[in-house]
């Protein structure tokens, strides 16, 4: 079922990259999509680029002997010379060392972000239930006592990224960052006295000196002056997900009643807004990340179900209201961009509404990314080889509508949208193919291909509509 598989896929490809060599004029790389064995996979970074570099020198021989049967656009071209924006993928834990997804990385796209290993629970050293050490910080004049950071899982990401640009420069990826401030994946205890969960939450004032000091940490860590990893990242999330889906206005601690408060690291209900009791620790936070990011930084607000009137009504007023701080670093916030994340599926939204949102947003902020594009299934699909050219041929035409949509938005004059962003390479990886233990992913055991490969490594025929 493999061979033909690839052999269609490669069939297709060549059909297509014929006329694209015509009609798009985006470069093609050769058939850097093989699947990873699994030594393979467990190849180290430097033995990665090494692997890759020899594969290169191979194909270019095997091209030559074989014509273009393998040739296939570099997306992340067709992309810059369509929308003029940035193409990007999340990539997160060991994926980068399977070669395959490296490859996949590499070739197609020129931004990446980290799935997990930047969020707070994360840079908190995965010590979800209990505080895993405190120490003394400077803050404003006043010692404070801080968490223990660890920054260690972001960092074996960025080493291998800082040594691919270095030997690759053609080829060098940028980094998004996601995200600082977030009501899930933050340890409850962040929220509480002496960083106890057991014990009593803070004052707002207490927490705001948390909030100023994680923001600076971060920060000063990945783009501050001495930071070996600042030229890499182009951007950061600042806010994500601080809209309620019921009310259309903020995301409060009772978004989903049935859910405790207490949990640790937070499906649904927001401790920032228990503590705070208003949307005050969302402009701050801009405010923060105004005060400490490098004036080229990119800063965002980024949230899911956006193309949704009620859900784009409340996103909006809380676009407007950190844009009405704006000011200087110490002083105001700065916003560049809505991040409207695309968890989008064959069932919708319609790229009416995805055109719409897109405008919409850009006229309060000016520039819009999509940060996390991928597209659950059709009910009709079961995980099967008989239901999925269905589903493909399905998720193809939904794939065309969502990116004409963009370019629709993109020459209206009312958006600029900056990047498009995969949340994942190869269909196996998804979130979606399982519940995510912070709430969202599959809730059934539904088979998913949400993404433009599939888990061969081969593009699906999604892949061919950013090809064009
Ligand atoms: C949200 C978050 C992402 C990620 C996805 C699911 O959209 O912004 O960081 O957790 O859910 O994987």
């Amino acid at each position: 079922m493999y061979g033909f598989h690839r052999k269609s896929a490669k069939a297709v490809a060549v059909i297509l990259a014929a006329a694209l060599a015509v009609t798009s004029g985006c470069g093609t790389n050769t058939g850097k999509t093989a699947p990873a064995t699994e030594s393979q996979q467990a190849e180290t970074v430097a033995e990665t680029s090494a692997t890759t570099a020899a594969a290169e020198t191979t194909e270019t021989t095997v091209e030559e002997e074989t014509t273009m049967e393998d040739a296939i656009p570099a997306l992340k071209d067709c992309v810059e010379a369509k929308m003029g924006c940035r193409f990007g993928c999340a990539i997160t834990g060991d994926e980068p060392w399977d070669i395959g997804v490296w490859n996949i990385v590499t070739t197609h796209f020129n931004s990446v972000t980290f799935g997990n290993e930047l969020k707070p629970d994360s840079l908190f050293g995965y010590s979800v239930t209990k505080c895993p050490g405190t120490q003394e910080a400077e803050l404003n004049g006043e010692t404070i006592t801080v968490p223990v950071m660890d920054f260690s899982r972001p960092e074996k990401l960025l080493n291998k990224i800082l040594k691919w640009n270095e030997t690759h420069p053609d080829q060098a990826l940028q980094v998004r960052g996601h995200v600082l401030v977030w009501h899930s994946q933050t340890p409850e205890w962040f929220f509480h006295e002496d960083y106890d969960k057991e014990k009593p939450y803070v004052s707002k004032e207490e927490m705001d000196k948390r909030l100023e000091w994680y923001i600076r940490e971060v920060l000063t860590h990945f783009v501050g002056e001495d930071s070996p990893y600042k030229d890499v990242f182009y951007g950061w999330d600042v806010v994500n997900e601080a809209i309620s889906d019921a009310t259309g206005t903020y995301r409060t601690e009772t978004e989903k009643p049935e859910e405790a408060l207490s949990e640790d690291r937070h499906g649904s209900n927001s401790s920032w807004w228990h503590v705070y009791q208003s949307e005050e620790f969302i402009i701050n936070a801009f405010k923060y990340a105004n005060k400490y990011a490098p004036e080229t930084l990119e800063l965002y607000y980024n949230d899911y179900n956006e193309c949704q009137a009620g859900k784009r009504a409340g996103i909006i007023k809380l676009l407007e209201a950190v844009k009405a701080e704006e000011g200087a670093p110490g002083v105001g916030t700065r916003i560049t961009a809505m991040g409207m994340q695309g968890h989008y599926g064959i069932a919708g939204p319609s790229y009416t509404e995805i055109e719409l949102s897109a405008k919409e947003y850009g006229k309060v902020v000016g520039e819009v990314q999509i940060t996390e594009l991928d597209m659950r299934a059709s009910e009709d699909y079961d995980g099967t080889k008989e239901t999925q050219e269905a589903e493909y041929e399905k998720q193809r035409k939904q794939y065309n509508l969502y990116y004409y949509a963009l370019q629709s938005a993109q020459n209206s004059g009312d958006v600029k949208i900056t990047g498009i962003t995969f949340w994942g390479t190869v269909d196996k990886y998804s979130w979606l193919q399982s519940r995510s233990n912070v709430g969202g992913g599959n809730t059934t055991k539904q088979g998913q291909c949400p993404l433009l490969f599939d888990n061969y490594y081969e593009p699906k025929p999604c892949f061919w509509v950013f090809a064009e």
